[in-house]
């Protein structure tokens, strides 16, 4: 049977249906979720019921899967296998996290605006979360569209961008939420790397910012500058004509395009209910400068 597609937005949301993800799939449905994907940047795949291992190899189909950032740290026990982010509030014997706990302070950094993994120098592609348990209320998870948000800017503005690079760092964003307590392991494992402001998507040739709270710097302006500018186009893109805000339902999984949105989780009481979300996460094929054929240093 061909998959249903139900736009949510215009032309950056969708729910997929006629498709069930723990079966293997065709090659025409893989070929039909690639193009809506494309189109879109952000698919959702309703009531679908998942083992750990359907989830990454359905993920498989885009890339290779990248190691979730917790499993750098390894004093730490992790609840998921390391090809799969923890994003949930739960302890490795999944009991709800206790407030002082490390995993929370350093999980505040995804109510910030940012796309996965650009503060690795091979940033993320894809993501793929998969909600096993939802909280009554709170915790959707908001999506920018860096595409229609760089479309929007003025020329002048579109001018200036041309060729920006920008640094990213894991350590830039939670200092932003006031977390500094990285291992030297994490420090060791995670430098700052260059990304490209402005890129373009190959599949179809538009353009989209590529911006995220993990920037702090941009390379040629003094600091102060280029954290402003960077700051400027957060602001830009996730005003409301550009955002699409997913209230979860059990058994969804979402699926984004980490090179032209942007993302963050909402709010809920997180010492209350649980909220058990796991991510694949899929690598992009080369950096961003990279693909734009700009030198990053
Ligand atoms: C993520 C993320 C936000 C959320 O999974 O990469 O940032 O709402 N999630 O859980
Ligand atoms: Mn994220």
């Amino acid at each position: 049977m061909a998959i249903s597609i139900y736009p949510i937005t215009g032309n950056f949301a969708a729910e997929i249906g006629d498709v069930d993800l723990s079966a293997p799939l065709e090659p025409v449905e893989i070929g039909a979720i690639k193009r809506a994907f494309w189109d879109y940047a952000v698919l959702i795949f309703p009531a679908q019921n998942l083992t750990e291992q359907q989830h990454l190899d359905f993920a498989a189909h885009f890339g290779p899967l990248e190691t979730s950032v917790a499993a750098l740290n390894t004093k730490a026990r992790l609840r998921l296998r390391a090809d799969l982010a923890d994003v949930s509030n739960l302890n490795s014997r999944n009991e709800i996290w206790g407030e002082q706990s490390r995993m929370r302070m350093l999980q505040l950094g995804n109510r910030l605006w940012h796309t996965d993994s650009s503060f690795k120098f091979l940033p993320a592609r894809a993501s793929l979360l998969y909600a096993r348990q939802i909280p009554p209320i709170g915790g959707h998870t908001e999506f920018a569209d860096l595409r229609a948000a760089y479309d929007a800017l003025p020329d002048e503005m579109k001018r200036r961008l041309a060729g920006l690079v920008a640094e990213h760092s894991l350590a830039n964003s939670r200092l932003r939420t006031g977390f500094t307590n990285f291992t030297e392991e994490e420090r060791a494992g995670l430098p700052p790397a260059p990304q490209i402001v402005v890129r373009t998507l190959p599949e179809n040739n538009r353009k989209s910012l590529y911006v995220a709270s993990h920037a702090g710097r941009i390379l040629g302006l003094p600091d102060e500058e280029g954290r402003a500018l960077i700051d400027r186009l957060i602001a830009h893109a996730t005003q409301r004509q550009f955002v699409y805000t997913h209230r979860w339902r059990l058994g969804d999984l979402v699926m984004w395009d980490d090179r032209c949105t942007m993302h963050r989780g909402t709010e809920f009481d997180d010492l209350r209910w649980t909220r058990d979300m796991h991510r694949a996460t899929v690598s992009d094929i080369a950096n961003s400068c990279e693909q734009e054929r700009v030198a990053a240093a």
